[in-house]
């Protein structure tokens, strides 16, 4: 089995990670991630800090292999949820939808891995500069809040740019997508739209079917023109969203109609007017399975391809 430095810095025995995805990555979808070999993540998201400590005392209740929480930098909780993952001496943080700057000495004086997500080669550099752990590097095939490059460039920058072990996000959800991102010089994977249906994963079930009815090309990208695009399946909402941002509607005209849109499909189980999130590979998913098959199917997918193109070489 794949083994890289990814296993060894996190103790974990895959090197694939589960992205944390806001109102998604509950402590249950965390705990079979982390119980599986990979490292399960929570996703705080916008939730008040006491929520986010239920989750993580959910995980450790059931396993003491490490996991992490996803702190969600334009929550207005932020400051909270910093608190509650020291006082909970969470073993590793990732962070999104910024620059975690101010946290960081904290963190790592409470023995915190810190690994940011990040969608270019200039906050990468910085984050380097600034001690973290690790970077995780997001292509904007990825579902949710994205940047400009997609992985198959951004990798191999990032990977050039900073001496730190690189991990892939964006567009993974199979062996020969792990494959990939470790010949560009990724040290493992984090995947986020395939573990949506992952049978522990506590989404209603209309959202996991929108994953498994979604075709190449409906993960597409809406509120580009507030600054903060978003990639989510085709549906009413979309298109109500495309409208007006023809029409040249200001940005809080956009952002309001987004509010808590997210919350809406995940717990509501509306795909129609909520918000849902998926990536590019959201077609490639193809079932409701069990977080440990989804990462043994990434991890021997990832070998038996990579033994097969040594075979190609002559
Ligand atoms: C529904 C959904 C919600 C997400 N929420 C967050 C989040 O709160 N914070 C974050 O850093 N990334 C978030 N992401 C990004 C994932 O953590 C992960 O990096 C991404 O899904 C990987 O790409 P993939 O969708 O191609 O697997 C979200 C992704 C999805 C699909």
């Amino acid at each position: 089995m794949i083994k890289t430095e990814l296993c060894r810095l996190l103790d974990i025995d895959y090197p694939v990670i589960q992205g944390g995805m806001a109102w998604i990555a509950t402590g249950e979808l965390a705990t079979a991630v982390s119980q599986a070999g990979g490292l399960g993540i929570i996703g705080a998201g916008n939730a008040p800090a006491d929520l986010v400590r239920e989750e993580i005392q959910k995980v450790k209740k059931v396993t003491a292999k490490p996991f992490g929480v996803n702190v969600m930098l334009l929550s207005p909780y932020v400051d909270e949820v910093i608190e509650v993952v020291i006082e909970e001496k969470v073993p590793v943080v990732t962070t999104g939808a910024g620059n975690p700057g101010k946290y960081i000495e904290d963190l790592k004086e409470a023995g915190i891995m810190i690994i940011p997500v990040v969608p270019s080669v200039a906050l990468a550099k910085r984050m380097a500069r600034l001690g973290v752990d690790a970077i995780i590097a997001e292509g904007s095939e990825a579902g949710g809040h994205i940047g400009e490059l997609t992985t198959m460039p951004l990798i191999p920058q990032i990977v050039r740019s900073v001496d730190l072990p690189v991990i892939a996000a964006g567009g993974v959800a199979d062996g020969y997508g792990l494959a990939a991102v470790l010949s560009l010089g990724a040290v493992g994977v984090q995947v986020g739209t395939r573990f949506i249906c992952a049978k522990e994963c506590t989404a209603h079930e209309n959202y996991k079917k929108a994953i498994l009815k979604a075709r190449d090309r409906d993960a597409i990208v809406t509120a580009r023109s507030t600054g903060h695009p978003v990639r989510n399946l085709k549906n009413k909402l979309t298109r109500q969203i495309q409208a007006i941002e023809q029409k040249g509607a200001l940005k809080e005209e956009i952002e309001t109609l987004g509010i808590g849109r997210l919350r809406r499909a995940v717990v509501d189980g509306d795909v129609i007017e909520g918000t849902v999130m998926a990536g590019q590979v959201a077609a490639m998913v193809t079932k409701v399975e069990p977080a440990e098959d989804i990462i043994l199917d990434i991890v021997e997918g990832a070998e038996k391809v990579m033994k097969k193109n040594c075979e190609l070489i002559v």
